[in-house]
């Protein structure tokens, strides 16, 4: 798979772990940055991996700030991206099989690298499940488009 991944500097050390991780999986990382570990805003970063996602330059993406909640509130402002802050393993699956999420947004702060890795894993690894599910998130559409 194609992940877009991104973090600020609250997020940078597991953000490089999770580069080498996800390329180790096989999946192809486009590194939206940052390059070093300096004072930076999480919205740019956020909204550059959520560009990602919205424009199909890839299939999920993965940011990761203090807590992952400056990152979530960004990110969810871009269409069609609908983008989770995961702390715990089970919100991971069910963010994808109920929410149809694309964006996996991480607390480098609070959680650990080897949970945040068992985040990503099983973010990546389950599917939507569609049905009623689909039929709630169908109600994101008009609002995406009138803003109301
Ligand atoms: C940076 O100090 C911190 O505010 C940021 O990483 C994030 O947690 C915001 O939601």
């Amino acid at each position: 798979m194609k992940i877009s991944i991104g973090s600020d500097h609250a997020g940078f050390e597991q953000k490089q772990q999770l580069v080498e991780y996800l390329k180790e999986q096989g999946h192809e990382v486009i590194d939206r940055g940052p390059d070093t570990d300096e004072r930076v805003d999480y919205p740019d970063y956020a909204v550059k991996v959520a560009m990602d996602v919205s424009f199909k330059r890839a299939d999920y993406g993965v940011l990761v700030c203090g807590t992952g909640i400056g990152m979530s509130i960004f990110a969810n402002k871009i269409v069609r991206v609908r983008a989770a802050n995961v702390t715990i393993p089970e919100f991971a699956e069910l963010s994808r099989a109920h929410n149809d999420a694309n964006v996996v947004c991480l607390s480098g702060r609070f959680i650990d690298i080897e949970t945040n890795k068992k985040i990503v894993d099983i973010f990546l690894s389950t599917e939507f499940e569609g049905g009623r599910h689909a039929q709630r998130l169908a109600k994101l559409l008009p609002i995406e488009r009138t803003g109301a």
